[in-house]
């Protein structure tokens, strides 16, 4: 495919999800109806689609177009760049050519962006990130619109770090260390062939972002090694494969069990069991609740939830966050420990739930709290770990 098919094949796919389909399934329908299409034109349509929807606001700025669409979009993220659509004819599954009005605008002064086009999210939210990151806010804002780094967990038992570095150059993907967690690799080059990968296929890495990893390392250091933990929120089971790999003994939950289908194949894949909970007992002595939340700090790789958030929707979240820690608590034996953890930035989701969940629940201390931005290189994340009175 041309450089301009590519455009052509991005504008449809975000002008789908403008109308409301999700991205993962408008980018599959697209790629199952475009045979011709090879991997390296999946690659760039992808990253056109991603790009512009971590980019909404300032694309669309840039475009000086009146409306939102596929193609203002396509056009502002050109010009931001410095580049002029090339190729746009109309044929070959090239874009249509340029009207006079665009041609007018792609000329016009560059535009000068408020604070919220910017930083490419709804206005109601700054005093939200001011809040939270105070004058980090606007760092993290720009870094909210680029591409998130990849990162692997490599197996705490079974793999080496060194030896994955060396396995995984042979694939020509660069491995690197990061400071932040023990068995978090940084990957550069030809990432998308780590599946392919025998390290990948035999479990000795699994994808996972930087700070989740961090999440998991921090609570090991505070729990008795090989000790039972109960994944409340397990969802796809990140956490829970994190910590079956150090060697807890993990049962995993989830208020909708499907979202954990792919939790058991995974397992098996790393060699480790983690077992399927319906109904959690009591006495536990660690509870990890990884609620539902805004995903204001995984925003890089998740950035249509960014247009999604209203503020009845962040209050309902609040409202299932304070819910889940209550019944969490309860399932907490006396001296245990109750892990909260969010991929968000904000306090309202954060420390506040903590302050709200202290005021009704006596006989908790905290005894560690962190918070991780995208600033320290992995997703935005928030961790408290609160210890039950031992009476
Ligand atoms: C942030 S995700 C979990 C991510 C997962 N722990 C990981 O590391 O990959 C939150 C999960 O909470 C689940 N959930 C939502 N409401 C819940 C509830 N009331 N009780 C238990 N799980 C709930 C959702 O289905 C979702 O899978």
């Amino acid at each position: 495919m041309t450089p301009a098919a590519r455009q052509s094949a991005g504008i449809a796919i975000i002008d789908r999800i403008l109308a409301g389909e999700p991205a993962e399934a408008a980018l599959t329908r697209w790629a199952r109806g475009a045979r011709y299409a090879g991997s390296g034109d999946r690659d760039a349509v992808r990253d056109w689609v991603f790009r512009a929807l971590r980019q909404r606001r300032s694309a669309r700025a840039w475009s000086g177009a009146e409306a939102e669409s596929g193609r203002a979009l396509m056009l502002g993220m050109l010009r931001m760049d410095g580049m002029r659509p090339e190729g746009w004819t109309g044929k070959h599954h090239a874009p249509a050519p340029l009207t006079e009005a665009e041609a007018s605008s792609l000329s016009a002064p560059p535009p000068v962006l408020s604070r919220g086009e910017a930083g490419d999210i709804p206005d109601w939210m700054l005093p939200l990130f001011d809040a939270a990151l105070g004058a980090q806010a606007d760092t993290v804002l720009k870094c909210l619109r680029e591409r998130a780094p990849v990162f692997v967990r490599v197996h705490a038992r079974r793999a080496q770090v060194a030896e994955v570095i060396a396995e995984l150059a042979t694939a020509g993907i660069t491995a690197a260390p990061h400071p932040l967690a023990r068995q978090a690799l940084q990957l550069e080059g030809a990432t998308r062939r780590l599946k392919q990968t025998a390290a990948f296929a035999e479990g000795r890495v699994e994808l996972q972002d930087l700070a989740s990893q961090a999440v998991t390392e921090t609570m090991a250091a505070h729990l008795p090694a090989g000790g039972s933990v109960l994944d409340y929120c397990a969802g796809g089971g990140g956490k829970a494969l994190a910590l079956a790999a150090m060697g807890f003994a993990v049962s995993a939950h989830d208020a909708d069990p499907r979202r954990m289908r792919g939790l058991l194949p995974r397992a098996e894949r790393a060699g480790d069991r983690v077992a399927l909970v319906e109904t959690p007992r009591r006495n536990w002595p660690c509870v990890l609740a990884d609620v539902p939340c805004s995903g204001s700090g995984s925003w890089r790789r998740a950035p249509e939830a960014k247009w999604r958030l209203t503020p009845g929707r962040l209050a309902a979240l609040q409202a299932t966050q304070d819910a889940i820690l209550t019944r969490c608590a309860d399932l907490v034996a006396p001296g245990g420990l109750l892990a909260f953890a969010t991929c968000s930035l904000f306090r309202e989701e954060n420390a506040e739930r903590i302050a709200a969940f202290h005021d009704h629940l006596p006989g908790w201390s905290e005894i560690a709290q962190h918070v991780w931005t995208p600033l320290d290189d992995g997703d935005g994340f928030f961790l408290s770990l609160l210890r039950r009175a031992s009476t």
